[in-house]
């Protein structure tokens, strides 16, 4: 084998489900050398307006119209013949080439699904000719720590029919001694969760990400029941396991700028209001990050919100910032937040994002990997988390083999590493 192993060979598409049930891309990429390996894209729903563009074919008589087969055309129609014979290891420059071919600010000629499968399969095939892992291909030889596991364990919001307007609660084991001791504490606090609920009557069905959507009266009620699962687990709250929220308050905004908290019955609040109510939870409750507080237009409310708390707690913007450094770096002019959400499919490259965490890292700020609601069996958001060293990531509950993936897939890579490992807040 020479030179020619690494050239691509072959990239082929084809329409898989996600985890909701909905199509999503599965492509297919090879190598001269023989090496073939695939990549599923992630899916949304609770999405931001400035998201790369997911393409659907709009087809009413297929999948209510979110058909894949139109973004499956593009793959083996446009991006297939261009990228054939590149070397595969030059991702950044296949990237670029898929972002010209493209050529709009949102990859809505392309789709970023068909752009990110393609990015993430040639990442993978890389990785695979390389002989290396896919941590250790794109973060490098000393890419070693292990992202906290930010476990979705209770949901309200869109994401769920009861009277709690926080869209995601997640149990964050920020006091553990390693990644796989981390999973422990969080596992066992769901299944002490799912007794408590059980014990109450409550419902234990599980949604989307897997965490559980029982009727609550209101938000502190979920924090007081997630504080006292902690404590029957037999950790310390704030200390072993801490809470981290994520209001998604795009979802709950009204027209002219006002919060809605519609779903708990709380009322009408204005940003300064969603100011004084953060500050009364953040005094009783073990509150360690907290994202998307406000909506993705109020900019100055994220600047006064992390004004207030950003020295306490970490500020996560997600659909404001979505993963796009255009956005990331008014933020950091305006001090808008101290952390970003990531998410590869709101950007469409694997190169794209890594820049998204490079520009976060340069500000001082934190990267937040993140899963989406839609997801697949790939688990190349947990080698992504290593390589980029984000050292938190959100991938659902102990709950759905394809959240689940994720996790498993941090295990192995703990277990490889051995004591090169490294594991913090
Ligand atoms: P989504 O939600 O994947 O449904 O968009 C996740 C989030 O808001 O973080
Ligand atoms: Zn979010």
């Amino acid at each position: 084998m020479g030179q020619n192993e690494f050239q691509i060979s072959g990239i082929e598409a084809m329409e898989i489900l996600d985890s909701r049930g909905n199509p999503t891309l599965r492509v297919f990429l090879e190598l001269k050398g023989g090496v073939r390996v695939s990549a599923s894209v992630p899916s949304g729903a609770s999405t931001g307006e400035n998201e790369a563009l997911e393409l659907r074919d709009n087809d009413p008589d297929r999948y209510g119209g979110k058909g894949g087969l139109e973004a499956v055309a593009r793959v083996e129609g446009i991006i297939a013949p261009a990228l054939l014979g590149q070397d595969v290891r030059r991702q950044a420059l296949l990237d670029r080439m898929m972002i010209d071919l493209d050529g709009t600010e949102t990859k809505a000629r392309l789709g970023a699904n068909a752009v990110l499968g393609v990015s993430m399969a040639a990442a993978r095939a890389g990785a695979e000719v390389s002989g290396l892992p896919l941590y250790k291909y794109l973060g490098g030889a000393m890419a070693r720590r292990l992202p906290v596991p930010c476990m979705n364990i209770l949901n309200g919001g869109a994401h769920a029919d009861n009277s709690i307007d926080i869209q995601e609660f997640m149990a964050v084991p920020l006091g553990a001694p390693s990644f796989t001791e981390g999973l422990r504490y969080v596992a066992e606090t769901f299944h002490v969760l799912k007794g408590i609920l059980k014990g109450r009557k409550l419902a234990t069905s599980v949604g989307d990400e897997g965490g559980f959507a029982p009727d609550l009266p209101d938000n502190e009620a979920a924090m007081e029941l997630i504080v006292e699962a902690i404590r029957q687990a037999g950790y310390r709250p704030g200390v072993d396991i801490a809470i981290a929220l994520d209001s998604a308050a795009s979802s709950f905004v009204t027209k002219n700028g006002d919060y809605d908290l519609k779903w708990s019955g709380a009322g009408i609040k204005d940003t300064a209001g969603i100011i004084d109510l953060a500050a009364d939870w953040l005094q009783r409750y073990p509150i360690v990050l907290w994202e998307d507080p406000l909506a993705e237009e109020d900019w100055a409310g994220f600047t006064a919100f992390t004004r207030r708390f950003g020295n306490k707690i970490e500020v996560v913007g997600d659909d404001i910032f979505v993963t796009n450094t255009r956005y990331i770096k008014r933020g950091i002019t305006e001090s808008s937040a101290n952390a970003v959400l990531i998410k590869l499919n709101q950007i469409g490259t694997v190169t794209e994002a890594a820049d998204a965490v490079r520009m976060c890292r340069a500000a001082g700020w934190r990267a937040f990997l993140s899963h989406r609601s839609g997801e697949t069996e790939d688990a190349f958001l947990a080698d992504f988390a290593v390589a980029m060293d984000c050292g938190h990531l959100k991938s659902g509950s102990a709950s759905r083999s394809e959240r689940l993936a994720k996790y498993n897939r941090l295990l192995e890579i703990e277990r490889e590493l051995g004591a090169a490992a490294e594991y913090y807040w």
